[in-house]
């Protein structure tokens, strides 16, 4: 059996193209794991904290001081790495807004990423992730198309795929997109985008 957390965040609810080409991601992986768990997580029906002063306090306390599971502005941040720790496979769909991901995504990295608990230093002084053996996919749609090239500044997958590298420890992440949706008579072909799965 594999769990699958499916975090979506686009606005659009189910007119969504990133929030479908994640489930279309679910229908082939209940091809090859015809039992499965699905925990969905939408963000921008339960948008997720900001930064408070406090919150960046209590994310350097250390995990093993006693109570360090009680406490309040760590409460969300503790969901987030039950749901994550519980999935063995990764969704995140996202809309490209302003070159990169949702600001309802952001947020949820930013409760994510945390000292001593998903990431830590080695004796070099390079960050090292603690959580790996996970698998993750990006579902991204975007209303232009991607440009091709070694050059290109992609300020969205790359952005994921270093926070989840340097971060989390999890490196076995494969993009899918969904492009031209602003294009006029855009019709999506969600299958066609996933034919190399
Ligand atoms: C505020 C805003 C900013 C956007 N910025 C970009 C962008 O930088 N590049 C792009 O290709 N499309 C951009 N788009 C288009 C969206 O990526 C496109 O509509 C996409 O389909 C949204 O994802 P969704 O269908 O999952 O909601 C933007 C759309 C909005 C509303």
């Amino acid at each position: 059996m594999k769990t699958i957390l499916h975090i979506t965040s686009s606005a659009r609810a189910e007119e969504s193209y990133s929030t479908n080409l994640g489930k279309e991601i679910i229908n082939l992986l209940k091809v090859a794991y015809p039992l499965v768990v699905i925990d969905t997580w939408d963000l921008v029906q339960t948008p997720p904290p900001l930064y408070t002063s406090e919150m960046i306090q209590s994310f350097y306390i250390s995990p093993a001081q006693p109570g360090y599971s009680e406490i309040n502005e760590l409460k969300y941040a503790n969901e987030l790495l039950t749901r994550l720790n519980s999935a063995d496979i990764i969704i995140i769909s996202t809309p490209t807004y302003n070159f990169t991901v949702s600001a309802h995504l952001k947020a949820w990295i930013d409760q994510l990423v945390r000292v001593g608990v998903t990431y830590t230093y080695n004796e070099t002084g390079n960050r090292v992730g603690l959580i790996s053996n996970k698998k993750v996919y990006l579902a991204i749609a975007s209303g232009g198309l991607q440009p091709k090239g070694n050059l290109v500044k992609d300020y969205l997958a790359d952005y994921i795929k270093d926070v989840f590298k340097t971060y989390v420890g999890i490196t076995d992440i494969d993009t899918y997109r969904i492009e031209g949706t602003a294009f006029p008579n855009f019709l999506p072909n969600y299958r066609e985008d996933l034919k190399d799965f």
